[in-house]
């Protein structure tokens, strides 16, 4: 079966929403919803609650029947009240329904699932139930049911995020918001009666606005339609994927979760690698992934070299880089000299090249130009330690424009306190991947190694 992306924009770019079962009381989750909506989303939104006149100051309608159009519709009331909701969905004619409200499948409850899915099947597009629904940071279609004071929105960018579990989802953007990580769209997809995560991926094989997609997947219904799909869309953009449920008390937490199949770890890393989606193997991986792969190119082989002003931080990434099986490569003799030529005698410029505890921005700059400017070497991992004085506020610019000039895969690494992450901030908004360790921003790199090796292979 192929994928289905029938009407998918219409959770992400609808001109009106209603909120069904958004609560007249203050900390409920249809009222969170409402009020995050009614303060951010650019288009109309509508409560439904056939127990109140006003929410929030707006005028309320007893059923989405009686609202004037919308084109997606939220539903927040329990359970047994989801089938006639749905059914008054599709007699409205709504295009997309997310459904937060949970006890169905996970719970055992499936025949009420099974009713919601033949009334929704083939006449509207569902996201959920048991989820969290959808963020566009560009439309601010935010169904995410927790407070903006409590869960920080990501800003615009380029990850989206697909996932299985809700709150893994949503405490993920928290924090991936407060490192600034630019997000496009977040979906959470919970029991996935009808949208799963390969109409997704399909979906954002043409957005715009992602440049790589993060999965978290606790299992796949279909795994050779993921695989189909998910090598199609890894020849245009990058995929990352967190399986989670790979141990044996796992995999039965992923059926009592999402009442998913677990399915074997091996199998689902084979498949993974067969189809070009690279698999992080914890959270952490995930995001850092994603992150390089938005914001750089893919690297044209495994000849890596590391930059640095810390020796220590050096050593500890040759390390990681050995683990990773990356070349490191020497310089030429001719390109020696020219180094030599710009830095003190005292540098070390065989890789890990270190330029020293007093390296200022001109160190690095002509530096980087150089090692850019070599066709041996296929990617940079360059960690500046922001602490020392020598380096001025200049290294920030002057790494952005580097970077943009040359367009040489490169991922950075920046350890330390306040002011290191504040100009960490100031570099990842110009698009650059910053890590707090050497060993991130080397694993980092080797997600542009393997995409690049996908990439030949398949292109
Ligand atoms: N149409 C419109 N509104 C309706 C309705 C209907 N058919 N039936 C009930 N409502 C109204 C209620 O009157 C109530 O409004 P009020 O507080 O102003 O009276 C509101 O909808 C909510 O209904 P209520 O019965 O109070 O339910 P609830 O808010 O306690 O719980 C859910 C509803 C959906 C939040 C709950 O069933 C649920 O599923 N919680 C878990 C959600 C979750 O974790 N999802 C997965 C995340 S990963």
């Amino acid at each position: 079966m192929k994928p289905n992306t029938k009407n998918l924009e219409y959770f992400f770019n609808p001109k009106s929403i209603a909120v069904v079962g958004a609560s007249r009381s203050e900390g409920k989750i249809g009222n969170t919803i409402f009020g995050v909506l009614v303060k951010n989303f650019r288009g109309k939104v509508y409560p439904v609650n056939p127990k109140a006149d006003r929410i929030l100051g707006r005028r309320c309608y007893p059923s989405v029947l009686d609202t004037p159009d919308v084109d997606l519709v939220v539903v927040a009331v329990p359970a047994v009240a989801v089938p006639k909701v749905m059914e008054e969905v599709v007699e409205k004619g709504t295009k997309a329904a997310v459904i937060i409200t949970s006890g169905f499948g996970e719970i055992g409850n499936h025949a009420l699932e099974e009713r919601v899915k033949r009334i929704i099947t083939g006449k509207v597009r569902v996201i959920g139930p048991n989820c969290l629904g959808v963020y566009d940071s560009s439309s601010k279609v935010d169904t995410m049911f927790l407070p903006e004071e409590r869960l920080k929105r990501p800003v615009e960018g380029p990850v989206a995020f697909i996932s299985q579990s809700g709150a893994f989802g949503s405490v993920m953007m928290d924090a991936i918001g407060e490192e600034g990580i630019g997000v496009s769209k977040f979906m959470s997809i919970g029991n996935k009666i009808d949208v799963d995560e390969i109409d997704l991926m399909k979906y954002l094989e043409e957005d715009e606005k992602t440049g790589s997609i993060a999965i978290y997947l606790e299992g796949t219904e279909d795994g050779k339609k993921l695989m189909k799909v998910g090598k199609e869309v890894s020849k245009k953009k990058p995929v990352v994927c967190l399986k989670a449920g790979k141990s044996k008390k796992g995999t039965e937490a992923v059926s009592s979760h999402t009442g998913s199949m677990a399915g074997s770890a091996r199998v689902y890393s084979a498949a993974f690698r067969q189809s070009g989606i690279i698999e992080a193997k914890t959270t952490e991986e995930l995001f850092d992934f994603a992150k390089a792969l938005a914001y750089q190119e893919p690297t044209g082989g495994r000849r890596i070299m590391i930059v640095t002003d810390g020796g220590g931080f050096g050593i500890v990434a040759t390390d990681q880089a050995e683990k990773e099986g990356f070349d490191l490569v020497e310089l030429d003799k001719k390109s020696k000299e020219i180094l030599r030529k710009c830095v003190p005698e005292y540098a070390i410029i065989k890789n890990p090249i270190d330029l020293t505890g007093d390296a200022d921005s001109e160190r690095y700059r002509k530096t980087l130009d150089l090692l850019c400017r070599n066709e041996r070497i296929d990617g940079i991992v360059c960690i500046v330690l922001l602490q020392i004085t020598t380096l001025g506020e200049d290294i920030v610019p002057i790494l952005v424009k580097i970077s943009r000039k040359y367009r040489k895969p490169m991922t950075f690494c920046a350890t330390g306190g306040k002011y290191t992450l504040e100009k960490t901030r100031e570099l990842e908004k110009e698009g650059l991947p910053v890590y707090p360790t050497p060993e991130r921003a080397v694993k980092a790199m080797s997600a542009l190694v393997k995409r690049g090796e996908w990439l030949r292979k398949v292109l």
